[in-house]
């Protein structure tokens, strides 16, 4: 069978919030430290102690947020052991990755330094499991109070006089685990009072996001919702896509089957129900959609690549990975009336990264050209989409082979973004698309990600075995275009 698709470029869905292409960094394994920061004192070239190589590649993704400092780590972050003469700080053990020592070099300041050379907006996540209300409180005054206060005092004699502009901040993370082991009715009231003293100073207005759910734990967002609901501009949820077993075996980044290429797949597709269920329950307390979801972790997570520290989460980025990302983003920019903002976990060396650095080296993984492809999508107009496509069988069950979606920027250009998931058959597409203002189309463009191996991944010996290249197979009939997509590709067309 093949793929037909229609596309209606004059009936909109709503506006792709850029931030869906967000990102993370935490004090985990070697993102921040060596990652991202290497002091001001590196033979690494580096800006203030960010290296360059990192900065460049990621400011051509025009990242729009970044959150930080995690995950697990942030529910035993004490930020003001991360301000003041860097020699000064306290070194304390980072218990939840690796048991090494932090050295707390890595800090507000340096984080907003960051977000400034990045150009993109901070989101915080604050300490709701071992931290207090207080501490919270203090740190959203240092940050943003204009005048004169103890906080934005302390601020000043740490060599920044002016506030910085915050608007995300997270209220704990991951309480229903290792942020406190909460139940959702004790988190909800924890979350209602910690919120409370997260104040808006002067003209700052943050948008406070609440610790959601994890996976299909509906009850969390259903309690969250109904208690909690009206103190909270997002809800955040988390999902990584796992082809084993969390515990027992999560498989291999690099050396992995037909059958786990299929699972992997399946399970990437699976963001669709949970964003859907979980937007569902919170349609019913807010049928507005003022809540957004915040997808604020996601990505695929394997087995640490072999000899590397477990507690570091290194692992390797396949032609796999990004038909993951390709396929996440679609789901994500098709719901973009409920989810505002998405952060894959996470941007260097751990997860699944955009880049991997070796001492002095960078390569960027094939990840990083899906963010790159899809960066048109950010604050464009989605797209209705209508589809009759193939399957791709796995041993027992079989999922669409082909997934899309599309968004028009302000020029009128129609970005098309769409997967062949199959690691075995290419697939014929047809699409229409309707609605152009003359009617036909004039203009088109093909870039695409392909590989002939699953496992094929960029290395520091060979760092561009898979990236983008031009796809010249299109072919244009009036407003109708027709290619063959191979397997194992994301292709992105702009027609005009
Ligand atoms: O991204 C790695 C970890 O996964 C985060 O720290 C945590 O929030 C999640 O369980």
């Amino acid at each position: 069978m093949g793929n037909s698709i229609i596309i209606n470029a004059d009936i909109e869905k709503g506006k792709i919030n850029k931030n869906i292409y967000g990102h993370f960094a935490e004090h985990l394994g070697r993102c921040i430290y060596e990652g991202i920061w290497v002091g001001e004192d590196s033979a690494i070239p580096n800006t203030k102690g960010i290296r360059n190589d990192v900065l460049q590649a990621l400011k051509n993704l025009n990242i729009p947020v970044l959150r930080w400092p995690g995950g697990c780590f942030a529910d035993e972050y004490h930020w003001k052991d991360g301000v003041g003469p860097r020699e000064n700080r306290k070194r304390m053990v980072n218990t939840h990755w690796g048991g090494v020592v932090e050295n707390n070099h890595f800090g507000t300041h340096e984080f907003m330094l960051l977000c400034e050379l990045l150009e993109c907006e901070p989101y915080i996540c604050g300490n709701v499991g071992s931290g207090t209300v207080q501490e919270m409180s203090e740190w959203v005054e240092y940050m943003t109070f204009d005048g004169e206060s103890p906080m934005a005092n302390w601020r000043s004699e740490n060599g920044r006089e002016e506030p910085w502009k915050l608007t995300y901040f997270g209220v704990g993370n991951e309480n229903w685990g290792c942020g406190g082991n909460m139940r959702p009715e004790y988190y909800a009231d924890l979350y209602r009072q910690f919120q409370t003293y997260v104040r808006n100073y002067g003209d700052n207005k943050i948008y406070k996001i609440a610790g959601g759910a994890n996976v299909d734990d509906y009850n969390w967002t259903e309690v969250l919702m109904s208690t909690a609901g009206r103190f909270m501009d997002g809800l955040s949820l988390h999902y990584y896509t796992i082809p084993g077993d969390f515990w027992l075996g999560k498989g291999s980044a690099t050396d992995f089957t037909e059958d786990e290429w299929f699972t992997t797949m399946k399970k990437a597709l699976h963001m669709d129900e949970l964003v859907t269920k979980h937007g569902t329950i919170m349609d019913k307390y807010d049928p507005e959609k003022r809540v957004g979801m915040i997808v604020d972790e996601w990505g695929t997570w394997f087995d640490v690549e072999p000899g590397t520290n477990p507690g570091f989460l290194y692992q390797q980025n396949t032609i796999r990975d990004a038909l993951v990302a390709s396929i996440t983003l679609n789901i994500f920019n098709n719901h973009c009336d409920r989810v505002q903002m998405a952060n894959i976990a996470q941007t260097v060396n751990v997860l699944q990264a955009m880049v991997l650095t070796e001492g002095e080296n960078m390569i960027l993984t094939p990840t990083y050209h899906v963010f790159d492809m899809y960066k048109v999508h950010q604050d464009a107009a989605c797209l209705t989409v209508e589809t009759a496509t193939s399957t791709f069988k796995g041993k027992e069950e079989e999922i669409p082979s082909v997934h899309l979606s599309a968004s028009k920027n302000t020029k009128g250009e129609v970005n098309i973004t769409l997967c062949n998931v199959s690691n075995q058959d290419s697939a014929p597409v047809t699409i229409e698309l309707r609605g152009l203002l003359d009617k036909n189309v004039t203009q088109v463009r093909g870039e695409i990600l392909t590989s002939e191996n699953m496992n094929d991944r960029n290395t520091f010996e060979d760092p561009n075995a898979v990236e983008p290249a031009v796809f010249e197979g299109l072919n244009v009939n009036e407003n109708e275009l027709s290619f063959e997509i191979p397997p194992m590709s994301v292709l992105l067309i702009t027609a005009s």
